[in-house]
């Protein structure tokens, strides 16, 4: 008997960014990090997987057109070995109580999976992250496997980092551990997509085009040469990671929107401190940043704000607002970056729901 499962998963955006790795195999990030995971109205990723005993061979797709050689995938061998491993214990265990006769063999059959984005791959919109969210809960599901969304997400963490907070709805921490094992990095809920509804992410759109430089390659580079980057992880993550915390739970817009841009700001001069530097802001991206800057400077206050602008690795704004202030915020990013040119996406509500549909052929 074949086995199938269907899954949609989200995109986060970081608000604390995750740039460098202690250890490039486990992916453990040489600091904590805190996103917030989006709608999946918009921006998901889509994975279909079917086991089958017939099967000779385990095969991905990506996009529909794209056959993804796998032998040098480490990444995604990484989640697939460790999902099997656990499905295989599962089953022993099953043998136990029920019998070894009345346990499906799963854990040894191939896979054929197929993987889509309904957004530019690539392009800085992180589709890693939904997308090895969305696999590894796919995985789990076909696996029946009986462990907690936080276990999981040390496993969708050694296919992209940031794709361990894509496991959760909401606002995520991905809590950097210290073991050397990874046993301890892993993600948690600081609190559900309905803890504060008035907050909206609008994301604008610059570029589609696939990144110069990708996260991967950056990031590593920025650890061995960037002296910003040390003080950063040292003297400026862990504190900020607590005034977050502190600011979503008390749904402080002002100091959630400060802390915001400065670390966006922080992230994007570790870039330019890395040497040879890596720009991922470009013309479009830094007018984006006066615009909004100008715009909090209407309340006359400098501790007051209106909207927070981010940027990860690519030129792509993201902006959190209020709900009241987004009409507003789109009316001007549209006057000065006309839909003609630049496309600003409308979110609604963080918010994540794994949608799944199960079959067995
Ligand atoms: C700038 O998770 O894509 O978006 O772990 O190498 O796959 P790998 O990197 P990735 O890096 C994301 C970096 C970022 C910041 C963030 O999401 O925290």
């Amino acid at each position: 008997m074949a086995h199938e499962v269907t899954s949609t998963g989200p995109v986060n955006i970081a608000v604390i960014k995750y740039w460098g790795k202690r250890d490039t195999e486990l992916i453990l990030p040489t600091n904590s990090s805190i996103s917030i995971t989006l709608s999946q109205d918009q921006l998901r990723s889509k994975t279909t997987i079917r086991a089958s005993p017939n099967f000779t061979k385990t095969r991905l797709w990506l996009n529909g057109v794209e056959e993804l050689n796998l032998d040098n995938n480490v990444r995604l061998q990484n989640c697939l070995r460790a999902t099997m491993k656990l499905r295989k214990e599962y089953e022993d265990q099953l043998s136990d109580e029920i019998g070894i006769d009345n346990v499906q063999p799963i854990s040894s059959y191939k896979l054929h999976i197929c993987s889509e984005n309904n957004f530019p791959t690539a392009a800085g919109l992180a589709s890693s992250a939904s997308g090895f969210a969305c696999l590894v809960y796919t995985l789990s599901q076909l696996y029946e496997l009986p462990i907690s969304t936080t276990e999981l997400s040390k496993i969708a963490r050694q296919g992209s980092g940031s794709a361990c907070r894509s496991l959760f709805g909401g606002f995520v921490n991905w809590q950097m551990g210290t073991k050397q094992d990874g046993s301890d990095s892993q993600a948690l809920q600081i609190a559900p997509h309905d803890h504060w509804p008035e907050l909206e992410a609008l994301i604008c759109v610059v570029s589609d085009a696939k990144k110069g430089t990708s996260s991967t390659e950056g990031m590593q580079n920025t650890v061995k040469t960037s002296t910003l980057l040390q003080h950063r992880i040292n003297n400026v993550v862990p504190e900020r990671m607590k005034l977050m915390i502190d600011a979503i739970n008390r749904k402080d817009f002002n100091k959630f929107a400060e802390l915001t841009m400065k670390d966006s700001n922080q992230f994007h001069a570790c870039c330019l401190d890395t040497f040879p530097p890596i720009f991922y802001l470009n013309d479009v991206s830094r007018a984006i940043i006066r615009v909004i800057t100008e715009y909090n400077n209407t309340t006359g206050k400098p501790d007051e704000f209106k909207a927070a602008y981010t940027f990860d690795a690519g030129p792509n704004a993201v902006i959190y607002a209020l709900k009241q202030n987004i009409p507003e915020i789109i009316n001007l990013i549209s006057k000065y970056f006309p839909p003609s040119q630049n496309n600003v996406t409308y979110f609604s509500n963080p918010y994540n729901l794994f949608s799944n549909e199960k079959e067995n052929i």
